[in-house]
């Protein structure tokens, strides 16, 4: 079965796109074939791999029934990463969604919100990856909603600081709500993430510690440091894995992605 996993947190800057990149990139240098979708117009991403952003290139043209997934795959300089950009037209996904739910009228209003499942139905079936990965944007709007409705795996990034479980339920409960109204029955928490995690500071023990009291073994046993050379990687256009392969965050990284792969049984 191909792991299609969300990588989603409605809290904005928790180390979501950081997760996708570099999980993606360690995962294919673990001989992996992943896929990792921009889903975030922000294109964080994209810039994060080396790419520009360019028209017409992300899947804003396939929500709106133009064309194909499989058209937009870019292949990256990275073992095992291919991509799918987003640029600046994916801030029209959001309304034009909302007017697709308005224009069904009396059909199915949340036919529309199948899209991105529909669109990677050829991708299931030609096996070509072992892996997509979906970053996010920062909400719970219809375009994450329509994420959640095509992944079978959720992966929550949380930042290690003050209150990081506040407002964690909205998505903990919309993914319930998926599975029990079974519109999405195979959506699965995978693993909640830890992510800048500061040494010198009992905070980030405490945090931790809170988070795995109320997550258990959904916590990943790995947690990533804050590390200035994961926050400089992107602006080189590099996963922190081919930006400085020695440093902790790599490290962190690359255990993470073993981690996963055992979560998700693709040992
Ligand atoms: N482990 C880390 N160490 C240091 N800085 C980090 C780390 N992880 C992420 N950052 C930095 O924190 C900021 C937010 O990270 P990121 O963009 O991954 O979060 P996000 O959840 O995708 O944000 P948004 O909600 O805006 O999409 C970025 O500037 C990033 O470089
Ligand atoms: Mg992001």
């Amino acid at each position: 079965m191909l792991r299609v996993i969300a990588i989603a947190n409605q809290k904005g800057g928790v180390g979501k796109t950081t997760t996708a990149v570099n999980l993606s990139a360690c995962l294919g240098s673990l001989g992996k074939h992943v896929l990792l979708i921009d889903m975030d117009a922000q294109a964080n991403c994209t810039s994060g791999l080396g790419f520009e952003k360019s028209p017409n290139e992300s899947l804003y043209p396939v929500l709106l029934g133009e064309g194909i997934l499989e058209e937009k795959i870019k292949e990256t300089e990275y073992d095992g990463v291919s991509l799918i950009p987003s640029e600046f037209d994916l801030c029209a996904a959001e309304v034009e969604l909302a007017r697709m739910s308005f224009d069904a009228g009396t059909g199915d209003p949340d036919q529309h919100l199948n899209w991105l499942k529909d669109a990677l139905k050829p991708i299931v079936k030609r096996r070509r990856f072992d892996v997509v990965m979906i970053d996010c944007p920062p909400s719970l709007g219809k375009l994450t909603l329509s994420v959640l409705i095509a992944a079978n795996s959720l992966l929550i990034p949380l930042q290690c600081e003050y209150y990081p479980l506040e407002g964690i339920s909205s998505i903990t409960d919309l993914m319930e709500q998926l599975k029990t109204s079974k519109v999405n029955k195979n959506l699965e928490l995978v693993g909640v993430l830890m992510t800048m995690f500061d040494s010198r500071t009992n905070l980030s023990r405490m945090v931790v510690n809170e988070v795995r009291e109320h997550f258990g073994d959904k916590v990943f046993r790995t947690v990533i440091p804050r590390a200035t050379r994961v926050a400089e990687s992107p602006s080189h256009g590099k996963p922190i894995l081919y930006y400085d392969p020695y440093s902790a965050g790599s490290v962190a990284y690359e255990t993470a992605a073993g981690e996963l792969i055992n979560r998700l049984g693709l040992a």
